[in-house]
C-alpha cells in the first residue's frame, strides 16, 4: 500500500542584510508610504545565494524533525533562481547537506513551493522515498533591476524548507488544485540575462481571483469549508491580495500566516517561510487543518490542503510526533 506522508519538521533562512523602505527612499522615487499603503512590505532581506540559504534552511528542518541527511532519500528545491543554469541547484545543496538519494529543481515560480510539495507527497507514494526534504529558495533581487521602483521594492530574497515523512496511518495531502493559464505567460518575466517586467495591476487583479479559485477548488475536493481551515498560508505577494483573498474566502486574518511585511516577496520561498514562522509561533497542533495557494508567473497556481501532524507549542514536550524514533535508519 503507498504511504501517507505528514510534514514533522521546518526550518527557514534570511539573508542578514535588512533593507528597510527608508534605505528604498534614500535611492529611489518612492515613499515609504506608497510601498506599505500599496503592498503592505516594510522591510526585506537581500543577500546571499539560493544554494546557501536552501541549506540553511534544510538543516534547521531536519535538526527540527529530528532527521539525519543519512536519512533522506529525496531532496526537491523550488527555486526560480537557481545559482546556475546547469546543474539544478538542488544537486549543491545535496552535497552541502550530505543527503542520500535522488534530487531535483522544481521551477513554477511563486506556486513553486506547493508544486514541490505535491511532488514530494506523489514521490512517497509511489514509495520512490519515505523521508523527503522540500525547499522554497528564491533570490528574487537578482531579478529585478535595483534602480526600478516597479518591482525592486516588491522582491527579495529568502528560503524555507519542510521535511516530510511516510505516515502509513495518515494520509496528510487531503486534496490539490494546480492549473496554469499559459495565455497570460507574458504578465511577469525575465528574460535571460535580463530584469523582471512585471504588468503589475493586471497581475494583482489575476492574484486575487485565482488564489480564491484555487482555493476554493482544493477545499471543495477535501469537502472542507473554509470554517475547518486552521491555517492559510497564501503566497506572501502584497498584504492587499492576501486580505483580499483572505475576506472572499471568508477566513480571518487571524488564520492566515502573514510575514510579507518583513520579507518582501521572495517567489517560491514564501510559503514555507510563512508556514515556518507560524509553527515557530505555536500556531499550529495535530490535526489542525492547513491551506496553502500559490500563484505567480506563468500564471500557474497551485493549492494544498494538509493535515498538520505535530505540536509547535514551544517548551518542553513539544516536538515533532515519533522524534523518540527518529533516529532509526
Ligand atoms: N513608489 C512610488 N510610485 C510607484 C512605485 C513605487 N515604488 N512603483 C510604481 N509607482 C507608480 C507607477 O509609476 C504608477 O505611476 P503613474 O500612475 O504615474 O503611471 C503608479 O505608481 C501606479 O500606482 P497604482 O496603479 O495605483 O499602483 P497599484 O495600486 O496597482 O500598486 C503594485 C502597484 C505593483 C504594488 C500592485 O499592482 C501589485 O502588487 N501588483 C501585483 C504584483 C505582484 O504581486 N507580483 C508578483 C506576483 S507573484
Amino acid at each position: 500500500m503507498p504511504a501517507g506522508a505528514v510534514i514533522t519538521g521546518w526550518g527557514s533562512a534570511l539573508p542578514d542584510n535588512v533593507v528597510t523602505n527608508a534605505d528604498l527612499e534614500a535611492r529611489l522615487d518612492t515613499t515609504d508610504e506608497w510601498i506599505v499603503t500599496r503592498s503592505g512590505i516594510r522591510e526585506r532581506r537581500i543577500g546571499g545565494s539560493v544554494s546557501a540559504l536552501a541549506t540553511e534552511a534544510g538543516r534547521r528542518a531536519l535538526e527540527r524533525a529530528g532527521v539525519s541527511p543519512a536519512q533522506v532519500e529525496l531532496l526537491v528545491l523550488a527555486t526560480c533562481t537557481p545559482d546556475l543554469a546547469v546543474p539544478a541547484t538542488s544537486a549543491a545543496v545535496h552535497h552541502a547537506l550530505g543527503l542520500s538519494g535522488g534530487a531535483f529543481d522544481v521551477n513554477a515560480a511563486c506556486s513553486g513551493f506547493v508544486y514541490a510539495l505535491v511532488a514530494a507527497y506523489g514521490a512517497v507514494s509511489a514509495g520512490a522515498a519515505r523521508r523527503v526534504l522540500l525547499i522554497g529558495a528564491d533570490c528574487v533581487s537578482l531579478l529585478t533591476d535595483p534602480d526600478d521602483r516597479a518591482t525592486a521594492v516588491l522582491f527579495a530574497d529568502g528560503a524555507g524548507a519542510v521535511v516530510l515523512e511516510a505516515d502509513d496511518d495518515d494520509d496528510g495531502l487531503l486534496a490539490v488544485d494546480l492549473g496554469v493559464d499559459g495565455s497570460a505567460h507574458d504578465l511577469l518575466t525575465c528574460a535571460h540575462g535580463g530584469t523582471m517586467v512585471m504588468e503589475g495591476k493586471e497581475v494583482f487583479r489575476r492574484a486575487v481571483r485565482v488564489t480564491v479559485e484555487s482555493a476554493t477548488k482544493a477545499l471543495d475536493r477535501a469537502e472542507l469549508a473554509p470554517g475547518d481551515i486552521a491555517l492559510f498560508v497564501p503566497h506572501q505577494a502584497n498584504l492587499r491580495i492576501i486580505e483580499a483573498a483572505a475576506n472572499r474566502l471568508g477566513i480571518p486574518m487571524d488564520r492566515v500566516a502573514v510575514v510579507v511585511d518583513r520579507t518582501g516577496n521572495t517567489s517560491s520561498a514564501s510559503v514555507p517561510l510563512a508556514l515556518a514562522a507560524a509553527a515557530d509561533a505555536g500556531r499550529l497542533g495535530p490535526g489542525d487543518l492547513v491551506l496553502m495557494t500559490g500563484f505567480g508567473a506563468g500564471m500557474a497556481w497551485a493549492s494544498a490542503v494538509v493535515r498538520w501532524a505535530v505540536d509547535t507549542t514551544p517548551g518542553p514536550g513539544s516536538g515533532p510526533r515519533g522524534a523518540s524514533g527518529a533516529s532509526e535508519p
